[in-house]
Formats: C-alpha cells, sequence, structure tokens
C-alpha cells in the first residue's frame, strides 16, 4: 500500500500514520521527523532547515524531495509507505509524480485529514502537555505564533493539492474530527473500499465496522465525502462511480454502495446481491404460508 496523507498541522496525519503501520507493517515516512533528526544531529540539511521550522515555513523542494527520493530507495520502503507530511507543495507533487513513475510504483490514494481549524490549537497544547509530561522535548514550532505561521504556508502551499490529486482521481476525504479510533476505521474502510488493503486486512475493518456502533457516523461522512467527487467522476472511487453511473444509480447511492462493497477476492464468485437474498427469503416464506 502506498499512501499520502495530507493536512494541516495537528490534522492527525503522524497519529494516524503510526496507526497504519502497525496495521499493515508499512513504513511511515514523515519528512518533518527527518528534518527534526537532521536538526537533532546538525547535518548540513538541519543546519539549513533549522530556521525555516522554527518560523513555520516551508524547506525548500529540492532538500526535501531530495530527502523522500533516497528514503524510497530503502529495502523497507519496498512493501509499502505512507507518505506524512510530504508533498507540500504542487512542485513537490510533481517531482514525486516522476519519481515514483521512475520507479515503477503506484500510488494507491491521498488521504485528506479534513478538521476545523479551530481544533488545531487546542490539540497542540494536548501533545505540548503530554511531551512535557513523558519529559519529552517539545516542538520548537509548537507555538501558538508559529501555529498560526504554519497554517497560513499550508493554506497557501499545501491546500492546492487537494485539487491537483482530485484531478488525478486519488483523493479520499476523511472527517478527521471524529475521534482517533474512529478516524483509523474510517481510513480502514475507505481503503477496503478502493482494493488498497488486502481481503484479510478488509474483512479485518469490515468486522470492526459491524461491532462498532459509533462507527456509523463516520461512514456516513465518508460517503458523503466520496459521493461529490463521485458524482464528479474524482477521486480514487471515480472509476467504479462512473461505471455504476451508466447503470443510472443516484451519485450518493452508487458512492454508499461503492465504498460499502467489501473488495473481490481474487477467483472468488462476485458477491450475492442483498435485493436477491430478500427476495429468495420472501419467496420461501410465501411458499411456507401457503403451505
Ligand atoms: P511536520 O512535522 O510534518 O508538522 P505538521 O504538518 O505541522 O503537522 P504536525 O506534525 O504538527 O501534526 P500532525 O498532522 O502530524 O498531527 P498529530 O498526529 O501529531 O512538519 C514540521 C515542519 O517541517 C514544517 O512546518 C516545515 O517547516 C517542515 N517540513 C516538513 N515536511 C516538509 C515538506 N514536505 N516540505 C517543506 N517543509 C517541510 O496530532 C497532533 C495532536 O493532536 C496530538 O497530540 C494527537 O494526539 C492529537 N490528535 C490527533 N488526531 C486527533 C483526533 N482525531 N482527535 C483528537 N486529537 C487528535
Ligand atoms: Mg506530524
Amino acid at each position: 500500500m502506498r499512501l499520502i496523507l495530507l493536512g494541516p498541522p495537528g490534522s492527525g496525519k503522524g497519529t494516524q500514520a503510526q496507526r497504519l503501520v502497525q496495521r499493515y507493517g508499512i513504513v511511515q515516512l514523515s519528512t518533518g521527523e527527518m528534518l527534526r533528526a537532521a536538526v537533532a544531529a546538525q547535518t548540513p540539511v538541519g543546519i539549513k532547515a533549522q530556521h525555516i521550522m522554527a518560523s513555520g515555513g516551508l524547506v525548500p523542494d529540492e532538500i526535501v524531495v531530495g530527502i523522500i527520493s533516497d528514503r524510497l530507495d530503502q529495502p523497507d520502503a519496498a512493501r509499502g509507505f505512507i507518505l506524512d507530511g510530504f508533498p507540500r507543495t504542487v512542485p513537490q507533487a510533481e517531482a514525486l509524480d516522476e519519481l515514483l513513475k521512475k520507479k515503477h510504483i503506484k500510488l494507491d490514494a491521498v488521504v485528506e485529514l479534513r478538521v476545523n481549524e479551530s481544533a488545531l490549537l487546542q490539540r497542540v497544547e494536548t501533545r505540548v502537555a503530554e511531551m512535557q509530561a513523558r519529559g519529552g522535548e517539545v516542538r520548537i514550532d509548537d507555538t501558538p505564533e508559529v501555529l498560526t505561521k504554519r497554517l497560513a504556508s499550508y493554506r497557501a502551499l499545501t491546500e492546492p493539492l487537494i485539487h491537483y490529486y482530485s484531478e488525478r482521481r486519488k483523493l479520499l476525504t476523511v472527517d478527521g474530527m471524529m475521534a482517533i479510533e474512529h478516524v483509523t476505521r474510517e481510513i480502514d474502510r475507505i481503503l477496503a473500499a478502493i482494493g488498497a488493503v488486502e481481503a484479510k486486512a478488509a474483512k479485518k475493518a469490515g468486522e470492526a465496522r459491524r461491532t462498532a456502533k459509533t462507527g456509523k457516523s463516520g461512514a456516513k461522512t465518508a460517503a458523503r465525502t466520496a459521493s461529490k467527487s463521485a458524482a464528479k467522476g474524482t477521486g480514487a472511487s471515480g472509476k467504479a462511480a462512473r461505471a455504476s453511473r451508466k447503470a443510472g444509480k443516484p451519485a450518493s447511492k452508487r458512492a454508499k454502495s461503492r465504498l460499502a462493497r467489501p473488495p473481490r477476492v481474487p477467483g472468488s464468485a462476485p458477491p450475492e446481491r442483498p435485493g436477491k437474498a430478500l427476495k429468495r427469503s420472501r419467496k420461501s416464506e410465501l411458499k411456507r404460508r401457503d403451505g
């Protein structure tokens, strides 16, 4: 699985990336973490990045593209990866497209974590408090002033990527305002729906959905969001949506049914439609009554 996690500072990219790493055994490639390590080690890249990061700006594209290119060549990235915080500009996204093309790697999806800006300061403050409680090092950019600048950088330079990936039918939007657990479940669900995770993992996610009552509202949100892109023929589910549009289903139903459907196991029979099973049980009920 090859994913990009997109979202403003504090939206939960790092949190969700770590949960995906545990679930699917793939690597998290966080440019923020790599740059912080470079700053701590005072490497030439770290020395250049230090002041930019402390002020809430973005490190030059060529530096981060170089870091990611090297990282993708390492053997642990071969099984799959989650890009957390990269790309962050359109030129970075274009450079990534080139890199992936050269390496014959296909990107599965870009998951956008959508959150209300008003929640972000609170989250960053919580992270500071948690770090202090653990005796860890607080991030130099986790202050209200720098967060304001990071948000401005996000809006000006990173937000255009939503359009960039939506046009390329890679974008899947998840409601990042839900509890951490529910966001994870929702990501699992949409990854299963587009076939980015194997049947076994998808089944596990499906079982979790059925047993967790609270997951329902999240499922509806993603289905609604996906239905918008599906209606336009955009989004990672656009292909399937266009096919079902031909069958004459309304956009909302198309997206919901697409997302609700578990991925096919290669070689297995197609799953029976729920309507068929219902008809059959009605027939046998009538037969039984007629004697
Ligand atoms: P980076 O490290 O990527 O930081 P960021 O994008 O600002 O994002 P954060 O790490 O602050 O937030 P997050 O979305 O990971 O949220 P988290 O899961 O931690 O980049 C830092 C800097 O490096 C940049 O400003 C830039 O200078 C430079 N840089 C990095 N990449 C670059 C690039 N590609 N190009 C140029 N420059 C680059 O969660 C935050 C808190 O919220 C946590 O406490 C968490 O527990 C909590 N939380 C998470 N989800 C939820 C939830 N659903 N509900 C409640 N709380 C939640
Ligand atoms: Mg992070």
